[in-house]
């Protein structure tokens, strides 16, 4: 059989039924309170989250209670949460269903999704377990098991990855009762398929799973490093003189781009107006400050360049220059230089220019 189509829906709800935690938002399916208690567990694992729901449900037992709250109020209830939109929102979406809805939830997945704070997984939770909705949830808990089950190592941060598992999610979701296969998948990764040292010895999946099998329990999910990559403006002077020669110059063999031709560049942090470039391009000229011409930025959206560790924003500066510069080469002699693709792209498009003025 293929490993997509094994099931593993029933042995989840069975475990479930025996092991679930008794948590006050599981007895009567009220929307509010399922609401509340996911909002939560967003920010919080459940022995965490359940005390934050126990005060908001005891100081505001309806979603008119929370509404009729201000502000400071909530964020109070919050503090230590962390993330304090998502109480804003909240409250945002506890006054919108008051005062508009008469305080009832939507029973669709897109009418639940069109509520402020309430994102594609929350709107997948309420739906299902409130109303009998089909929508599989796909949360850190149900990452790590489907992974370890089926042996999945596409990484969970990315886009491949997040669709593969949402096809894997909505392939096991059982569809007679959604809300409880739900929340089984995810009470099961919190209580047994935990991510360190899981009892596997005790699991009822030991049997169909990949992971166990192959001895990469731990090494599953997988979840990519993301190197942090930092934004650089790269400036680049195009300056054209009397003669209608560019200014052009070679960079080092160290660094981006080893021996191309470019022209001269000015590195920043954020993105800067004509007169700070004037003022750096004067004084890189060395010319008095009213040498250079016409200045004017040639792309108003700068072109974003990605390489492994950064991304440029590449912004060229069009201006004219009184006598003869440094190292000024032909317009026809550009097209002969080795120059990053980028200086091409920019070549191909906008040489030869022309004096606006
Ligand atoms: N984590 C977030 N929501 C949950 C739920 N409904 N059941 C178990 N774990 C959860």
């Amino acid at each position: 059989m293929k490993s997509s189509q094994r099931r593993i829906d029933k042995i989840l709800v069975t475990w479930y039924l025996e092991n679930k935690r008794d948590l006050p938002w599981r007895q009567a399916k009220v929307p509010y309170q399922v609401w509340l208690s996911e909002i939560i567990l967003q920010q919080t694992q459940v022995v965490q989250g359940l005390p934050y729901y126990n005060k908001f449900v005891s100081a505001f037992p309806s979603v008119h209670d929370l509404a009729k709250a201000s502000e400071q109020e909530v964020l109070k209830l919050w503090q230590g949460l962390g993330y304090y939109s998502r109480a804003r929102n909240l409250h945002h979406t506890a006054r919108q269903l008051s005062e508009n809805h008469n305080g009832i939830f939507p029973q669709t997945f897109e009418g639940l999704l069109s509520l402020k704070g309430v994102g594609v997984y929350t709107a997948s939770a309420i739906a299902s377990i409130c109303f009998d909705v089909p929508k599989a949830v796909v949360d850190g808990n149900v990452y790590r098991v489907l992974s370890r089950v089926f042996g999945l190592d596409l990484p969970i941060n990315e886009t491949a990855g997040i669709k593969r598992f949402q096809e894997l999610a909505d392939q096991q979701l059982a569809l007679d009762d959604p809300g409880t296969y739900n929340q089984a998948i995810m009470e099961f990764g919190a209580l047994q398929c935990v991510p360190k040292n899981p009892n596997c010895e005790k699991c009822p999946l030991v049997n169909h799973c990949v992971a166990y099998t192959t001895g990469s329990v731990h090494g599953l999910p997988v979840s990519i490093k993301k190197i942090k990559v930092k934004t650089e403006f790269y400036n680049f002077l195009v300056l054209q003189d009397h003669t209608g020669g560019i200014w052009m110059r070679r960079r080092s063999d160290q660094g981006i781009w080893p021996n191309l031709y470019e022209f001269p560049l000015i590195e920043t942090a954020e993105a800067v107006d004509q007169e700070y470039i004037l003022t750096q391009a004067h004084a890189m000229l060395e010319v008095s400050d009213n040498s250079i011409q016409a200045l004017e930025q040639y792309n108003a959206v700068p072109w974003a360049h990605r390489l492994t560790h950064k991304k440029l924003m590449v912004v060229f500066w069009l201006g004219f220059v009184e006598g003869t510069l440094p190292k000024s080469y032909p317009v026809a002699a550009l097209e002969g230089l080795a120059v990053p693709a980028i200086i091409a792209r920019f070549i191909s498009k906008a040489v030869p220019f022309t004096r606006q003025n």
